[in-house]
């Protein structure tokens, strides 16, 4: 599983890069493969499309969320490429955390209509070293992304043939192949996984 996290912030060194880096170890100890990109308003984020989950952060100053995130919805391709994608927020400010989820949150959620927000959270300067802060962030982000992987999975058919398949795969390994399965069905629009689908997949990951 990939995530990246992508960030904006003026400060180097401060509260915005020094969350990321705690939430970027984090993800990675627990298995995720974790990039992170700090954010120009016109780059392209086609990128993107390598990662299961994108992590957008970013601090408030002067009552704005930092410019160069909401930038890169407003005159990049972020919102193009973040379609259908698993998205996590979080926002670093002095301001309470009811009042931020009411005049912060919402000017990036606003580009975000269509997407799945796994988490989102409003972190004060002082928790950008708070270890329970961030580590409960990590924790339902990742909850919430395997609640959603797996609903996600029950929705898709199995054909009578790939069924049999799957059932003379070692026990120890169904599971695994059958989420895998679904995984690649959904990235690549089947509505049925079929022998035929799961031939072309086991060739395009052997592949990679
Ligand atoms: C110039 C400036 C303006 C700020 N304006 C706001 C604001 O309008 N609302 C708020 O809640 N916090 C505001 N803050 C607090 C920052 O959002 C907070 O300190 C944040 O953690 C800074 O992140 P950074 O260390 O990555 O720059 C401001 C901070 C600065 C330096």
């Amino acid at each position: 599983m990939k995530a990246v996290i992508l960030y904006d912030s003026k400060t180097k060194g401060g509260s915005t890069e020094m969350l990321i880096d705690s939430i970027g170890q984090q993800l990675a100890e627990s298995g995720l493969y974790v990039e992170k990109a700090k954010c120009i308003a016109t780059a392209d984020y086609s990128f993107i499309k390598e990662f299961d989950i994108v992590i957008l952060g970013a601090p408030v100053y002067n009552f704005i969320v930092s410019p160069q995130l909401l930038g890169a919805f407003l005159q990049g391709n972020l919102k193009k490429h973040l379609k259908k994608k698993r998205v996590a927020l979080f926002l670093t400010c002095w301001t309470a955390e009811s009042m931020a989820a009411v005049f912060y949150l919402p000017q990036l959620k606003m580009h975000l209509l269509t997407n799945r927000i796994l988490v989102e959270k409003i972190f004060h300067p002082v928790e950008s070293s708070s270890d329970n802060a961030i580590e409960s962030f990590v924790d339902d982000l990742l909850k919430q992304y395997e609640r959603s992987i797996g609903s996600r999975n029950k929705s898709i058919i199995w054909s009578d043939e790939a069924q049999d398949w799957l059932e003379v795969v070692p026990g120890f390994l169904r599971e695994k192949i059958r989420s895998m399965a679904a995984e690649y069905a959904i990235m690549n629009g089947y509505k049925e996984i079929t022998v035929e689908m799961l031939d072309i997949a086991r060739h395009e990951i052997g592949e990679k």
